[in-house]
């Protein structure tokens, strides 16, 4: 491959950054710049308390144990996503059951969400949790979610993985942020991710208790005694100080990665204006993605091609490109479990496809995308 999906982006600032991290001597798990990252994540979503952790999917899994998500309890979360809220789910013995999403938006449909709470909660089924996922690095309608989940008594999470600072504008003008709705929000920082810690996560929320709760939980559940003593079952879900003083470094840089990804969304969309059968995600008024993938989708009967032909013409001129998430009540390992499908999720699947969207992708390369997917129509 010649031209990624969403390559890291590693500046001489970022290295030196890790290099006076280990020259510091904070080489074994805490030390400052675990706190630095975890109060410049707070500060950015708005949040009271920031835990960082070995990886997202180690956060989803601490968020859905801290609210007391159980072996038996049905979570309700978008079927249109990557699998790790539902593998989450899964490792606290839970079942997942999926939502269909919005066409509006991609996101997690409330009306579907608030019907399927109102059914299961008439038979009886007891909800641990709902995860709303922020698609592509833009929020769903949290307010509507979060109301649905308030009235019904259930503990809703945020899981802003592909969302750092993306945000949603309020009636008020002001902007609320990816990760500060219901009861916690988790980010990833993995490779591929807007921000890149190599493999990483947090967990944010307000609660003082529960921040106390994943803080130890990640970290063996170690008792504060000198010898090594345990109450309850632990895991080693922290980040890394090294990890860390990457993303300080990297979190300097998030609002011009935002925009570069944003010109790149931008001109993709200029491009294939008014070519029929092509739509760019789409992207209500009120929403403020961070733009983390450029994703389309192609009506083969409009526009003579697939999206899995472009596809594969990108990739025989070297140049990566995905289907939107297969979604999850398609994939085997979650055979059977319950639905409440309108069949969106299923269409994203057969028409979408992700464009190369990395922040350093240069404008030639970018024409050179273009110029490519324009000969085939
Ligand atoms: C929506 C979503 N949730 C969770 C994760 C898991 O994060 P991680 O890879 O850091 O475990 C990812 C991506 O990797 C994701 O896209």
């Amino acid at each position: 491959m010649r031209i990624y999906l969403s390559p890291p982006e590693v500046s001489e600032a970022d290295i030196e950054a890790v290099v006076a991290a280990m020259r510091s001597g904070w080489i074994a798990p805490a030390g400052p710049a675990l706190a630095r990252f975890e109060e410049g994540l707070s500060v950015l979503c708005g949040r009271r308390y920031a835990v960082a952790l070995s990886s997202g999917t180690a956060a989803l899994h601490l968020a859905l144990k801290s609210a007391g998500v159980c072996p038996g309890d049905l979570v309700l979360l978008p079927t249109m996503s990557f699998a790790a809220p539902a593998f989450a789910v899964r490792y606290c013995g839970a079942e997942p059951f999926w939502i269909d999403v919005d066409p509006e938006n991609w996101q997690l449909d409330p009306s579907l969400l608030a019907s399927a709470v109102d059914e299961l909660q008439r038979q009886g089924r007891r909800i641990g949790a709902v995860v709303g996922v922020d698609l592509y690095g833009q929020c769903g309608d949290w307010a509507a979610v979060s109301r649905i989940c308030a009235e019904a008594e259930i503990p809703f999470i945020e899981d802003a993985a592909e969302a750092l600072g993306a945000g949603t504008c309020l009636e008020d003008g002001s902007i609320r942020p990816a990760g500060s709705w219901g009861q916690a929000g988790i980010f990833s920082f993995n490779g591929n991710k807007i921000l890149t810690t190599s493999g990483g996560g947090m967990w944010v929320g307000d609660d003082e208790q529960l921040a106390a709760k994943v803080r130890k939980w990640a970290s063996q559940s170690r008792e504060p005694v000198v010898h090594y003593e345990h109450h309850e079952l632990g895991y080693n879900y922290r980040m890394s100080n090294l990890l860390a003083a990457l993303g300080c470094s990297q979190l300097e840089s998030l609002r011009d990665r935002i925009e570069r990804r944003k010109s790149i969304f931008k001109r993709y969309g200029a491009a294939f204006d008014g070519v029929d059968g092509f739509s760019l995600m789409p992207v209500p008024a009120s929403s403020r993605p961070n733009y983390w993938l450029s994703c389309f989708t192609v009506d083969p009967k409009q526009s003579g091609v697939s999206a899995n032909e472009v596809q594969m013409a990108l990739h025989g001129a070297g140049i990566e490109s995905r289907p939107l998430w297969k979604p999850l009540h398609r994939q085997t390992v979650f055979v059977g479990t319950g639905n409440r499908l309108t069949g969106v999720a299923d269409q994203l699947f057969a028409d979408g496809l992700c464009l190369p969207s990395g922040a350093g992708l240069t404008l030639s390369e970018q024409e050179e995308i273009i110029d490519r997917i324009r000969a085939l129509l």
